[in-house]
């Protein structure tokens, strides 16, 4: 599918690097206007850079998404410099590999501000902004396959991903009214700066290489091979497009086959 976003503007979470960067490239790459925000400024600007190199139109932010005044104050800059905000993507996100017992409250609450209210905060921001401008718009959650089932080293993560797809639910019913899609889609194994992490931090815990413990998940996917941010991405552009326009309040599975549900 050849993306058409030209005369629109997005704003992507978490976009210096993994998802988030192949969102913003693609994103840009079809002609939209992107903000590319991140708690990370360099990645952001590094990514926002190489869409302008090639032609596009970008502009990075520095954003940390479980600050309500942060997301507050970035999304009216980015509307000011890059008119109302019609499609949205959270990609931010963090993960540690903590086994249930040992798991700490500071932790708990770190994890479910910046995925869950995070994802909360920016949904309510850019649909307050496109409600306001009578435009209608997209807006895409990233939850995860750990947000289908349980998790015995990251009840935080799945719990948080469970919630995303609540939010998303929840949001695509007070949008609706307003022409606003809200979808969630489900990663499965990304290759990713995180996967790379959750593999050290898993190898450690079971005694073997983080090359060991990675081909061992891989082997279990039902396409044969780890996903790209490219494969999240197109799925992303898809609900994100006109021909998307019909799908609204579900969460997509975008994992080789490891999940039905
Ligand atoms: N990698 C996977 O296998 C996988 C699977 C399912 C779902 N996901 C989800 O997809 C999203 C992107 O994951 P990824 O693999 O690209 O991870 P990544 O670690 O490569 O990228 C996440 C980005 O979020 C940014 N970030 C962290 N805290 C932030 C904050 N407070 N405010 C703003 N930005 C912040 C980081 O700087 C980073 O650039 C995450 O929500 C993740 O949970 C990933």
């Amino acid at each position: 599918m050849t993306f058409d976003f030209r005369g629109k503007s997005a704003l992507i979470t978490g976009a210096a690097g993994g998802i988030g960067a192949a969102v913003a490239h693609l994103l840009g790459a079809a002609g939209a206007a992107v903000a590319v925000t991140d708690v990370a400024l360099e990645g952001a600007q590094i990514v926002a850079q190489q869409i302008n190199d090639a032609g596009g139109k970008a502009v990075a932010f520095k954003l940390d998404v479980s600050s309500a005044d942060d997301v507050e104050r970035v999304t009216a800059a980015a509307e000011a410099e890059l008119g109302v905000i019609t499609l949205g993507v959270t990609c931010a996100g963090i993960i540690r590999i903590v086994p249930f017992l040992e798991l700490t409250a500071d932790t708990w609450d770190r994890t479910l501000a910046i995925n869950l209210k995070g994802t909360f905060l920016v949904f309510q921001a850019l649909a307050r902004r496109m409600i306001e401008a009578k435009q209608p718009g997209s807006l895409v959650g990233l939850s995860s396959v750990a947000g289908r089932g349980g998790r015995v080293s990251a009840v935080d993560y799945a719990a948080s991903k469970a919630g995303v797809i609540s939010v998303v639910r929840s949001a695509a019913l007070a949008f609706a009214p307003h022409g606003i899609t809200v979808n969630a889609v489900c990663p499965g194994i990304v290759q990713t700066e995180m996967t790379l992490n959750i593999h050290r931090e898993r190898a450690k815990l079971s005694g073997i290489t983080p090359e060991e413990s990675l081909a061992k998940l891989a082997s279990s996917i039902p396409l044969g091979r780890i996903e790209t941010p490219e494969d999240v991405a197109g799925a992303i552009g898809f609900l994100l497009s006109p021909e998307g326009s019909y799908v609204t309040g579900q969460a997509l599975n975008v994992c080789g086959g490891l999940e039905f549900d």
